[in-house]
């Protein structure tokens, strides 16, 4: 297995899983890489390993270039086991390496693997000499975890960010313009959306920091590396990071004798008769973590559930946790659904968007049994009525 040169000796020595489908909870259809990188320097480098059962693809492609037993540092970015899975095997191999971590990451590596490593804790500001090359830490806290922090190269103008800027592609290739625009795009949204969401506050400082470096190359831990379009990642990361919507809807429903479907087309045909762009999504057919990349951008927020034993349907509740998970802001939520009797479902999607500090600019918009075109024909009209 080869090693990837992406850099005047800087290496990509990761691994690509190629069968992963469920990264937790998450469903990742093209599979991803895990992306550790080998600097040759003064001082031997590995930034970041992989998930440990690709313990021998990387080491592998490490003998690749250098003899493991040489390595002299192994930096940790982030103590999540998809990245630090080969710290035990690689510091065995490595016997006298030096591990780098930020503070939170020296505790969480300690709580996983119960070993007394040879520690070197860095904090932002902090930098090390290998040879030709510093490297310069920023902590990310939050960025996925509280011990996430970021190595820059300042000499290779090279960021190796870790989580951020990553996107769950397995592929050969491993730049960003080597695959087609629209499908990187698509997976770094889905990634934005069902893996950094919450912590948009967190992103914000770090987009700070990092928009006072010179770099021409993001090299993130899963995903493509980015050569170019770097100011556009960085974009959109601010517009992520600060909720900003566009007038899009998203429609999600599930239904039982398809009284909440009517209504879902009903408010789709709304929203596309005021010229929103829109989103029909049947929880039926479509994951919760495909919803959440929909929503991501879009300003309005429409569920729907038929009453079921007193509650919703079980994909709407699972999509309604997962969205209060990830707590989106700055929407608009419109709930709907049919009924018998009772009539519980619409209330509890309205509270699961009051958590989420949603506007409501609608309430109980339900329907009994089977809705005739009259009916249909208002709910339609109560919509356009109530989008500015
Ligand atoms: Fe890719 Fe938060 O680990």
């Amino acid at each position: 297995m080869k090693a990837l040169e992406i850099k005047k000796g800087v290496y990509w020595v990761g691994a690509i899983d190629w069968k992963l489908r469920n990264f937790h909870g998450y469903l990742t259809q093209r599979g991803s890489t895990y992306n550790a990188y080998l600097i040759i320097d003064d001082k031997i480098t590995l930034v970041d390993t992989v998930k440990h059962y690709f313990f021998d693809e990387m080491l592998e492609r490490i003998k690749d270039i250098v003899e493991p037993s040489k390595i002299d540092y192994i930096v940790s970015n982030h103590t999540e086991m998809d990245h630090s899975g080969c710290l035990p095997g690689m510091m065995g191999i490595a016997k006298n390496a030096t591990l780098i971590c930020s503070p939170n990451g020296e505790k969480g590596l300690k709580r996983h693997f119960k070993k007394d490593w040879n520690f070197k804790v860095v904090n932002t500001g902090d930098s090390i000499n290998i040879g030709r090359r510093n490297l310069k830490f920023v902590c990310a806290p939050m960025v996925h975890w509280p011990d996430s922090m970021v190595t820059y190269i300042p000499e290779d103008k090279l960021l190796l960010s870790n989580d951020a800027f990553g996107q769950h592609i397995a592929s050969e290739e491993r730049f960003n313009d080597e695959i087609e625009w629209d499908i990187v795009k698509s997976e770094s949204m889905k990634y934005y959306a069902n893996i950094v969401l919450p912590y948009g506050a967190q992103v914000q400082d770090a987009l700070k920091a990092v928009e006072s470096l010179d770099i021409d190359m993001i090299a993130p831990s899963h995903g493509l590396i980015w050569r170019s379009g770097i100011k556009d990642i960085i974009e959109a990361y601010k517009k992520w990071s600060t909720n900003t919507c566009d007038e899009k809807a998203v429609i999600a429903y599930d239904t039982m004798w398809h009284t909440t479907e009517k209504m879902a087309n009903a408010i789709n045909d709304a929203f596309t008769a005021k010229g929103i762009k829109t989103a029909l999504r049947s929880l039926q057919e479509y994951h919760i973590s495909d919803v959440m990349a929909d929503i991501l951008e879009s300003k309005y927020i429409c569920i729907g559930s038929p009453t079921l034993n007193n509650g919703i349907m079980p994909t709407v509740a699972s999509l309604l946790t997962y969205m209060k998970g990830l707590a989106p802001k700055n929407r608009i939520g419109i709930a709907f659904g049919s009924y018998g009797w009772g009539g519980q479902s619409v209330g509890e999607i309205e509270k699961a968007f009051e958590a989420c500090k949603f506007q409501l600019p609608l309430k109980d918009l339900k329907l009994q049994y089977i809705p005739d075109e009259k009916e249909l024909g208002e709910l339609k009209q109560k919509i356009i009525n109530a989008i500015p």
